[in-house]
């Protein structure tokens, strides 16, 4: 029997969003109903709802969630009703190329539901990244549920589930960071001071935040930056070169999107070291770089797609950080709200005055 429950939908590009009633269906094969218990606000719902993304309206958005399971298809194994779980968005598939040559961080086939939700009236839904959990319960694909200590509240758990883990992968598993490193991050938004938190976990020695707004940059040191640059008024390549014995960083993480940031980081980087993308780009941009200062800078020009993560290896693991005290989520939460305030948390997001607005749900 298919439910009726609230979420928020994107119906057409560039209008507010609104609360309607969704239809859930019960699980098929492989696929699982979550009852959401929290979900983020991120970039990537607005960026559907402004039709960034494709055009499959409408959307139902949200997809940084953790929740309960509430019932499982045939053939689940790995999660049963009654777990504690923080959803994913790239379920691995174990068959594709990039699986099969040991490199499951690259899936080209991720698994989504293959049942649709609905509008009231049969209108199909089109889940963001195949999650959609601005919403009292979700469908999804078993694959994208991975359990984790039910000490952690969803508050924070769920932060794991989109932009904290693809900061701190961004630094630990594309980046590589090592102890003793001296790591930039350009960009202190959410997904910037992931990464921060990512470098100081990983034992960075020296963690250098760039941002054109002073408050960012003021958070910043809060999740462990050792230095700031504010862009708008020093020149971050001479500035990071000046506090690395004017060698220039090991690891320079983009964190916004930008061609002329990634310059930037191309620049202070350290002969050998690595830049990192996190930030997402839009299909307009273009970047142009000196080619001899591409072979002759050696080391590697590396894209993080969700940070690199394996959901079932990376998100356990940093849940017990966090219930030890070593890894601040509680920090990203600048509010909790309810469902019918996202598309007030979206204005907020654009004017920078938050790290994460988290829908809460009953
Ligand atoms: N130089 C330095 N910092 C900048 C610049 C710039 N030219 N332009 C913007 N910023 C800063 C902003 O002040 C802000 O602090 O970058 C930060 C971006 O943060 P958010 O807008 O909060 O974005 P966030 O959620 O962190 O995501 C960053 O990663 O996953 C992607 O889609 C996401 O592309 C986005 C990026
Ligand atoms: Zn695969
Ligand atoms: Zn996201």
């Amino acid at each position: 029997m298919s439910q009726e429950v609230r979420g928020v939908i994107a119906r057409t590009k560039g209008e507010p969003v609104s609360l309607e009633t969704i239809i859930v269906p019960d699980p098929g094969p492989g696929e699982a109903v979550v009852a959401v218990q929290a979900c983020g606000v991120c970039h990537t719902d607005l960026h559907y709802r402004e039709g960034g993304i494709n055009d499959d309206f409408p959307f139902l958005l949200g997809h940084e969630a953790a929740g309960t399971v509430e019932s499982v298809g045939e053939g689940v194994t790995n999660v049963a009703p009654g777990d504690y779980v923080i959803l994913n968005w790239r379920a691995v598939c174990g068959n594709c190329r990039a699986c099969k040559r040991g490199q499951p961080q690259y899936c080209f086939d991720t698994h989504n539901a293959s049942q649709k939700m609905t509008l009231a009236d049969g209108t199909e839904l089109s889940p963001a990244l195949g999650i959609g959990a601005f919403c009292d319960k979700t469908l999804v694909h078993s694959g994208q549920c991975t359990t984790v200590d039910p000490a952690a509240p969803p508050s924070v758990a769920g932060l794991l589930g989109c932009g904290v883990m693809a900061g701190i992968g961004a630094a630990i598993n594309t980046g590589g960071v090592t102890r003793g490193q001296s790591v930039a991050v350009f960009g202190c938004g959410g997904v910037g001071d992931a990464a921060i938190i990512g470098a100081r976990l990983a034992g960075a020695s020296k963690i250098i935040a760039v941002d054109i707004d002073d408050r960012k940059l003021e958070w910043a040191q809060g999740f462990g930056a050792t230095h700031t640059c504010n862009s708008t008024t020093t020149d971050p390549v001479e500035f990071i070169r000046s506090v690395t014995d004017g060698n220039g960083a090991d690891v320079c993480i983009e964190a916004i999107g930008r061609p002329e940031v990634y310059r930037q980081c191309f620049e202070a980087r350290d002969l050998a070291g690595t830049v990192v993308l996190v930030g997402v780009p839009n299909p307009e941009m273009t970047v142009e770089l000196p080619y001899i200062e591409v072979f002759g800078r050696g080391g590697a020009l590396k894209s993080s797609w969700y940070g690199d993560c394996l959901p079932e290896r990376d998100f356990p693991m940093l849940i017990d950080l966090y219930l030890q005290g070593r890894l601040d989520l509680g920090g990203f939460v600048t509010e909790t709200i309810g469902l019918e305030d996202v598309e007030a948390a979206f204005h907020k997001m654009e004017a920078g005055e938050v790290l994460r607005s988290v829908v809460e749900l009953a």
